[in-house]
């Protein structure tokens, strides 16, 4: 035996021999312990001298893409939507005309009085009739309304000219949706008849949290305006200008995540080439920025979010930025190069960007990053070549693109790795990202155990071992946010992957954000949800922020032995368990069209077959170790209904003291969980526990997610 093998060897999980003494055939989704009555007590044995592999720092982090309005309509603090009157050429969507008391006018979009080159059309505002009872102008309905909160000082920000004879004043203010209850409002005047910037506050008194509100532009007297960008902000995380909401950035924070994936995800790669990301045209002011349409999930993106943006983001949590960068392939139209002399302008893009994100102020894009006000490089260690680019179907495309991709990469940035996002064979890879979305708990569980066998790396992942990036994965059970046995599912994979600290180095649950309004979002299930007004943690949100929170830097040798199982019928096919929700546009596994190996396979000939039922395991652990406190983490993942006694015993430590602590998040069954009314339901309990040792019985509360925190001498 090898060393690796051996490794492996000592990682194995004996599950109990009850299945024979099963009398229960069990549906997909339904659990219960094997019948039986002789159980042995479930057993670990934890070597804290064994170690089998190490948490890279690396290891925890999120993901992100324009998906689920993430930026637009969430973290991204913007509150008027369609600012440049862009995100409809036909319709000023988002937009109304105010007429009150009297007044009269109208409203157009008009290509005739551009704004500048990046946005080629204005809003025309044209009052016939007004007066001080008699207002007329324009309002804005925000993403599912314009928030208010008590006492609270908001940003207003908007260009116009006027036509002769018109200087203003124009009053800011937001109303509610009843037309006259103002929560706040401002006066700003000296229109011209060139573009000018005006900028004012809006602060609120003793109003209500509320979004039933517009933002709201008038004037008393006739004239014409053109207003070219208009846009609201409420204080942002840290106070940054064009930043984010504080109330989801305290939530990704406790996540402790010490990476970003971004920007995509299907966003990065767009339908077409023209709708991709674009990072150039993101930069600088955001008046100047064309915005695009996000056809990978059909809204508009301001692009607000840019790419130093997503930089800010990272400084802000202390992440490290793992670019993804454009490779070539969009998902479709047939927008695929290969030829190297096609792809070369997309190489150079690519090593443009990376400049930007790492070089120093005297490099071309290092210094645009410090006109952009960030003269400090950022530290980068890994790019991304593509997104999922196993979609694509041309044989050797991805092959093609990723040598090219990677040769200029390693040519000019050899520390960086290179993370391929499918097979390659002709270059070697440092990493690759592996993308995993399961259709019930039980289904994330039966992989739980899949890294403990990935002794040699499957063919065609190149000749030296690889790191693995887990870049997506979730239990897709919740609607609009993962449920308890979700939750569950993901807890057990998450074991999964800390034990194989060898290879696993990076993690990230996707996706990360979702509006919750009707039509808010495209994809089920999503990780944290927010409305206008508020945001909350589903019950995986804090079980990920317990892992990260609580563990050590070793992974050490456990074994398991007698746990307890059931039967279970997994679903037939595969699938990736999208949830289709009637009015959405586009519901598939990104508009690629769905992936070979994830819809369910249907033969021609015949119905799926149904798969054997499986015997699977109920509990789950893992064990780290802090190599400089020497404390120990064990994490123990009950899926079952009923408490479970686990005997464990700790070789390899001198001692463990008998005080130690749990933190344990639990849930009453699959189906609980939290929501915007009740964000708070399932949320990690601490308790100080007592009767610790080198050799002890604990009891696991049923359904319930544990860390064992003992303190040991060597
Ligand atoms: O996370 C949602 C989508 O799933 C991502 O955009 C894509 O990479 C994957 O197919």
């Amino acid at each position: 035996m090898n060393a690796v093998s051996l490794r492996f060897a000592t990682r194995t999980f004996e599950v109990g021999t009850l299945a024979a003494a099963t009398m229960l055939v069990l549906l997909a989704g339904q659990r219960a312990l094997s019948a039986q009555t002789d159980k042995p007590a479930t057993e670990i044995k934890i070597q804290a001298d064994q170690v089998t592999g190490h948490v890279s720092p690396m290891f925890y982090g999120i993901m992100t893409e324009e998906i689920n309005y993430s930026y637009d309509g969430g973290l991204y603090a913007e509150l008027v939507r369609n600012r440049n009157f862009k995100e409809d050429p036909k319709d000023i969507v988002h937009w109304q005309l105010v007429q009150n008391g009297g007044g009269s006018g109208s409203i157009s979009l008009d290509p005739g009085t551009p704004f500048n080159e990046a946005v080629p059309t204005s809003l025309k505002l044209v009052i016939d009739k007004a007066s001080a009872a008699g207002r007329v102008g324009i309002a804005n309905d925000g993403f599912w309304g314009i928030p208010s909160k008590p006492n609270t000082t908001y940003k207003a920000t908007f260009y116009a000219k006027a036509a002769t004879g018109f200087n203003g004043p124009i009053t800011l203010a937001i109303v509610g949706n009843d037309g006259t209850t103002v929560r706040a409002s401002t006066q700003v005047s000296g229109l011209t008849q060139e573009w000018k910037k005006f900028e004012a506050t809006l602060k609120t008194g003793d109003v209500p949290v509320t979004a039933e509100n517009k933002f709201v532009l008038t004037a008393a007297n006739p004239g014409t305006v053109w207003f070219g960008f208009v846009s609201l902000f409420p204080p942002t995380y840290k106070d940054r200008p064009n930043g984010f909401r504080p109330d989801i950035m305290q939530l990704l924070a406790g996540m402790k995540p010490a990476f970003l994936r971004f920007p995509g995800g299907n966003y990065l790669e767009g339908n077409t080439l023209d709708t991709r990301f674009d990072w150039k045209k993101t930069l600088g002011d955001p008046a100047q920025r064309p915005g695009h349409f996000d056809d990978a999930w059909w809204y508009w993106s301001s692009d607000g979010m840019g790419l130093q943006e997503f930089l800010d983001w990272c400084e802000d949590l202390k992440m490290e930025p793992v670019l993804a960068v454009y490779a070539g392939y969009s998902l479709r139209g047939g927008a695929r190069i290969t030829l190297h002399s096609q792809l070369e302008p997309y190489i150079q893009d690519a090593l443009d960007e990376i400049e930007y994100v790492t070089g120093d102020v005297n490099t071309t894009w290092g210094a645009r990053r410090a006109k952009d006000g960030h003269p400090e490089p950022y530290k980068m260690q890994y790019v991304e070549v593509g997104n999922e680019d196993g979609g694509d179907n041309q044989p050797g495309s991805y092959e093609t693109r990723f040598a090219q991709f990677y040769d200029a990469i390693k040519a000019k940035y050899p520390n960086l790795k290179v993370i391929a996002t499918d097979t390659v064979t002709t270059r070697v890879a440092d990493v690759i990202d592996e993308h995993y979305y399961r259709r019930s708990e039980e289904e994330m569980a039966s992989h739980a155990s899949d890294y403990d066998s990935r002794r040699v790396l499957p063919s065609g992942f190149g000749k030296a071992p690889h790191e693995v990036f887990v870049g997506e994965w979730a239990t897709r059970v919740g609607d609009p946010t993962p449920n308890w046995g979700a939750a569950l599912g993901d807890a057990a994979w998450m074991v999964g992957m800390e034990r194989n600290g060898h290879l696993v180095k990076m993690e990230a649950y996707a996706p990360l954000l979702t509006r919750i309004d009707p039509d808010g979002l495209q994809w089920l299930t999503d990780l944290i949800g927010y409305n206008s007004v508020s945001a909350y943690g589903s019950p995986s949100y804090y079980m990920q922020s317990m892992f990260a929170t609580y563990h050590g830097d070793d992974v050490v040798s456990i074994t398991a032995r007698n746990v307890p199982n059931s039967e279970w019928l997994p679903a037939a096919g595969f699938g990736i368990g999208n949830v289709v929700r009637p009015n959405q546009p586009v519901q598939t596994a990104g508009s690629r069209g769905p992936r070979p190996q994830r819809i369910p396979i249907i033969p021609q000939n015949g119905p799926v077959q149904q798969p054997a039922p499986q015997d699977l395991a109920l509990m789950h652990f893992d064990a780290t170790r802090d190599s400089k406190t020497g404390a120990i983490y064990v994490k123990v993942v009950n899926r079952a209904s009923t408490p479970q006694a686990v005997h464990v015993v700790l070789t390899g430590v001198a001692s463990v003291e008998p005080n130690g602590r749990t933190i344990t998040l639990s849930g009453s069954g699959p189906d609980d969980t939290n929501t915007i009314t009740e964000p708070t339901k399932l949320v990690p309990v601490t308790a100080e526990v007592s009767g610790l040792g080198t050799d002890f019985t604990r009891s696991f509360p049923p359904y319930s997610v544990s860390v064992l925190e003992l303190k040991t001498t060597k």
